[in-house]
């Protein structure tokens, strides 16, 4: 059994995931903590295996009080990035968390071939590496443009490796997100870049 806390549980990616998490998962195997800004925007899906907690990911102690008994972070946020990752890095290592999933974007280190960098991509680039200087059981995903398709697969590159491919189905990148929060050791200290399988 997992418990896991999703950090920005309102946005589309969280919501998506949450879904994806409670279809996949029986009673037995993951239990959610959905943390979020403004909470009575979010109806509890499943008030059996979900909680909901109110909460800004920059407020220090009520971060720290989250991570009790959680076993992964999952983290989906937009805004002041590298701020975050500061408050979550230090929150998980004062609750003895270890495994991070991180939701960074593609093109931070300018992977994509035929783009060059640019500055819009700051707060993902100076947060992804927050996450890699920790100690953490880090994964960076570094998703291509969402899309509404089905799930249809994704493809990953590492770190070093050209990006393949443009755009992500939001269900295809939820499929990794379970896989990775719900098996041990699964692409430990890494940062993935991820695209439809197409
Ligand atoms: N859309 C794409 O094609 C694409 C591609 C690659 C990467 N990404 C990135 O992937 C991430 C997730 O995307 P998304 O579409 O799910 O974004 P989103 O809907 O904007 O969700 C981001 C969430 O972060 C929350 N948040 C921001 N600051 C917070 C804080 N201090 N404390 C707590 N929560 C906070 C927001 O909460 P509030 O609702 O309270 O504002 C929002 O719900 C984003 O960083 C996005 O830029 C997107």
């Amino acid at each position: 059994m997992k418990n896991i806390l999703i950090l920005g549980a309102n946005g589309q990616l969280a919501r998506n995931a949450t879904a994806r998490f409670l279809e996949v998962g029986s009673d037995e195997h993951v239990n959610l903590k959905l943390y979020l800004r403004r909470a009575s925007r979010l109806v509890n899906p499943d008030p059996r295996r979900v909680s909901v907690v109110e909460g800004d990911v920059c407020n220090a102690r009520k971060l720290q009080a989250a991570m009790q008994g959680i076993d992964v972070v999952f983290a989906s946020l937009s805004g002041e990035m590298a701020t975050q990752a500061q408050h979550i890095v230090s929150a998980m290592n004062a609750a003895g968390v270890r495994r991070l999933i991180f939701i960074s974007s593609m093109g931070i280190y300018g992977e994509v071939p035929g783009q060059p960098y640019r500055s819009v991509l700051d707060p993902y680039r100076d947060s992804a590496a927050v996450v890699e200087r920790s100690d953490l059981e880090y994964t960076v995903l570094r998703p291509g443009w969402f899309t509404h398709d089905a799930d249809i697969g994704y493809q990953i590159t590492q770190k070093g490796q050209p990006f393949i491919g443009h755009d992500i189905s939001l269900d295809s990148l939820s499929t990794l997100i379970v896989k990775l929060a719900t098996s041990d050791g699964l692409y430990l200290r890494c940062s993935l870049g991820v695209s439809s399988d197409h």
